[in-house]
């Protein structure tokens, strides 16, 4: 019997789609932002309307965020060089989690590096061998991989559907220990937990529960505090998990709830305690962004405006925008190097976006991500209605969404990374020109 012969590094070699877009010129990833021009940003030397951020309320390029980030580092310095268990706490890193708490209507908070960490570091902590973690089978990748590394046994349960939750829920041994994790606003769909329906099965049931917020905070809540406020349920949400990455305009996450849980985890978080804490300079400016979302609600309401805007605007061009809810608005596309296609045009024609592919949507359910901002023009929102009216239309969106979720006629997915289909529009293009 021959053996094969394989290194560590042979499935790096055999590792090919990310070449073959590069190699087609539709490589859609990393593109490196050369600076920033009001609400757009600077890349391949022009100025291109950016929707594919999550800077909800616009707050990441605010004069006076930026001016509270420099004071914090002529306090600080850059960074605080250790842990927070050891030698990286400071005063400011105590306020914003007090801040934190007392919007949230939690007892404590503890801040993470990252909301990656804030999800890895609680889930692997806490949920321990003999214990059960109830997964939406839609959340984030970080509490997946929070599920996967820590002991406890996961049942996932089909996208906010409370028959399977409850019926996963039975599968739990009674007077077993269990949690049911989900986010607030999904990143890819851009739909609402039904967080009143599941909190009542957990109650019934027995559960705790934790919500992440990343998508929410800032976004929904009477003060931008989130889902968990949304529906007034503060005193019934166990644990809420949050994000500065997208409406708080930095980085970094943290986790809130009862005061001996997080006590708990202040001490025994593997990925809080070794790690650096959280920089100065993102400290400062978070609990001024924090500040500004409280006191200029106007921003929160010209991000539904927009938001509005556009989900009417999508849906009258006839893009399928799947079960959205909020700012985060998925444009159904299908196959993958349609998405990768449809991106690569829509930059040429100025607008930033990115396709999402699998593992982050199902294989065969590409979407081109946009997401939406409170300092969006209305002129910048309507060049983006027409461009996707005109790309769409030439590409063939919207007869292509027919198929979503569809096999072709060997019964293969209609789905892949064929990036001919690249090189056969790109030459369509150049003979329609010529
Ligand atoms: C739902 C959700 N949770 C957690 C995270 C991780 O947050 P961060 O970017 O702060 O690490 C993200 C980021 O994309 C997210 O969308």
């Amino acid at each position: 019997m021959s053996v094969r012969k394989r290194d560590i590094f042979t499935k790096c070699r055999e590792f090919q789609y990310a070449q073959q877009a590069k190699a087609s010129g539709c490589y859609p990833y990393f593109r490196p932002i050369e600076g920033l021009q009001g609400n757009k940003v600077v890349y391949d030397g022009r100025p291109m309307i950016m929707i594919g951020s999550n800077n909800y309320l616009g707050l990441a390029h605010d004069p006076r965020v930026i001016e509270a980030s420099q004071q914090a580092i002529s306090q600080f310095g850059v960074g605080c060089t250790g842990s927070r268990f050891l030698n990286g706490n400071s005063v400011i890193h105590e306020k914003l989690e007090d801040e934190l708490a007392a919007l949230l209507q939690k007892e404590a908070v503890l801040l993470h590096s990252t909301g990656f960490f804030a999800n890895l570091g609680t889930l692997n902590t806490l949920c321990t061998e003999g214990d059960w973690i109830l997964c939406d089978r839609e959340n984030h990748a970080s509490i997946i991989e929070g599920c996967q590394s820590s002991s406890a046994k996961t049942l996932p349960f089909a996208h906010n559907c409370i028959k399977t939750l409850r019926r996963r829920l039975q599968r739990v041994p009674e007077g077993d220990a269990k949690m049911i994790i989900m986010d607030g606003v999904y990143s890819m769909s851009g739909d609402i937990a039904r967080l009143p329906e599941i909190v009542g099965v957990a109650k019934e049931m027995g559960a705790q529960t934790y919500v992440d917020e990343a998508h929410a905070l800032g976004v929904l809540g009477p003060r931008g505090e989130g889902t968990v406020a949304h529906f007034g349920l503060q005193k019934d949400v166990d644990l809420i998990m949050g994000t500065f990455s997208k409406s708080l305009g930095s980085m970094g996450g943290f986790i809130a709830g009862p005061k001996d849980v997080i006590d708990f985890l202040r001490h025994t978080t593997r990925c809080m305690i070794f790690t650096a804490s959280l920089a100065p300079a993102i400290v400062g400016a978070v609990r001024k962004s924090l500040e500004l979302m409280l006191n200029e609600p106007e921003r929160r309401e010209q991000l539904w405006k927009n938001t509005r805007k556009m989900h009417a605007g999508f849906k009258s061009l006839g893009f399928n925008i799947g079960t959205t809810q909020t700012p985060v608005v998925p444009i159904l596309i299908g196959s993958e190097t349609k998405a990768f296609l449809f991106a690569h045009k829509l930059l040429e024609a100025g607008i930033f976006v990115t396709p999402a592919v699998y593992p982050a949507v199902k294989f065969g359910q590409a979407i081109v991500r946009t997401s939406y901002t409170a300092t969006h023009t209305e002129d910048e929102l309507d060049y983006v209605l027409e461009t996707f009216a005109r790309l769409g239309k030439e590409l063939g969106i919207f007869e292509d969404a027919a198929y979503i979720g569809t096999t072709n006629s060997r019964g293969k997915p209609y789905s892949g990374y064929d990036f001919s289909l690249y090189q056969q529009e790109s030459a369509k293009t150049v003979r329609a020109g010529s």
